[in-house]
């Protein structure tokens, strides 16, 4: 066929052909993976202002040994590794700080640093693989969070709603819907399977598989805004904790 022959560009850091912005997707991750990740690693660090009332910081949560029994330091160290591993090898999260952090590559048909392409099929990345081994674990930690926001309902043995109680509420749900539109939960509904109508359960795994699809598609959403609500969710209850504001009863 005639036409302009495609000239490839050179290999190297940056060298594309692309005329658009392309480097403008780097800011996000960056600027959001940065803050989250300091902001996170300090609170964590912290060890107080974790609890108030009926409320309880995500980060907390399950909250272990709070009285330094066994532990000396922050209760949230005990249980950083589950919700961290879940973030650090999810497969979206993955494709955001090889771009942004390791420019490994940058952006689609955009040069990277070396011509030598090993993935993840070498240490240390091939412990990405283990990512749904923290799915079953950041499904453990939901039954937590979700009997946190019950909790977070009852006040002096009573029931009511305080601002936090919808805070709690909210980051739940996203991170429930994050965790079910995870990539390895659609493989493992059916994703791997090749004819559902050969397959056991065939029809309510097909159901289940469609329904995790049309989450997974959003999965990138998901992933931004219940990582955004984490730490609202944990900088509220600091807030009240710690008496720089106080808790807006609503019931
Ligand atoms: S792929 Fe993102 S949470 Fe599993």
């Amino acid at each position: 066929m005639a036409g302009t022959p495609t000239v490839m560009p050179g290999p190297g850091l940056g060298n594309t052909l692309r005329r658009d912005s392309w480097w403008t997707e780097l800011v996000p991750a960056l600027v959001l993976l940065n803050g989250f990740g300091i902001y996170a690693t300090l609170r964590a660090f912290e060890g107080k202002f974790y609890q108030w009332g009926p409320y309880l910081s995500p980060f907390y949560s399950p909250l272990i040994d709070p009285q330094h029994h066994w532990w000396p330091f922050s209760p949230a160290i005990l249980i950083l590794a589950g919700p961290l591993g879940f973030r650090a090898t999810c497969y979206y999260y993955r494709k955001a700080y090889y771009r942004a952090f390791f420019m490994d590559p940058p952006a689609c048909a955009v040069g990277e640093p070396k011509r030598s392409y090993s993935g993840e099929t070498k240490f240390p990345f091939i412990l990405q693989n283990v990512h749904r081994y923290f799915l079953y674990l950041a499904i453990l930690f939901l039954v937590f969070l979700w009997k946190d926001v019950v909790v977070a309902f009852s006040f002096d043995g009573r029931f009511g709603i305080g601002l936090g109680t919808i805070v709690l509420l909210v980051n739940v749900t996203l991170l429930t819907i994050y965790t079910l539109s995870c990539h390895s939960l659609r493989h493992l509904a059916g994703g791997k399977l090749d004819c559902f109508s050969c397959a056991t359960f065939g029809k309510p795994r097909h159901s289940a598989w469609s329904f995790l699809t049309s989450l997974n598609e959003r999965h990138m959403w998901f992933a931004w805004s219940s990582l955004i609500t984490v730490g609202l969710a944990d900088f509220y209850i600091r807030c009240v904790a710690c008496g720089w504001i106080r808790d807006l009863r609503i019931l």
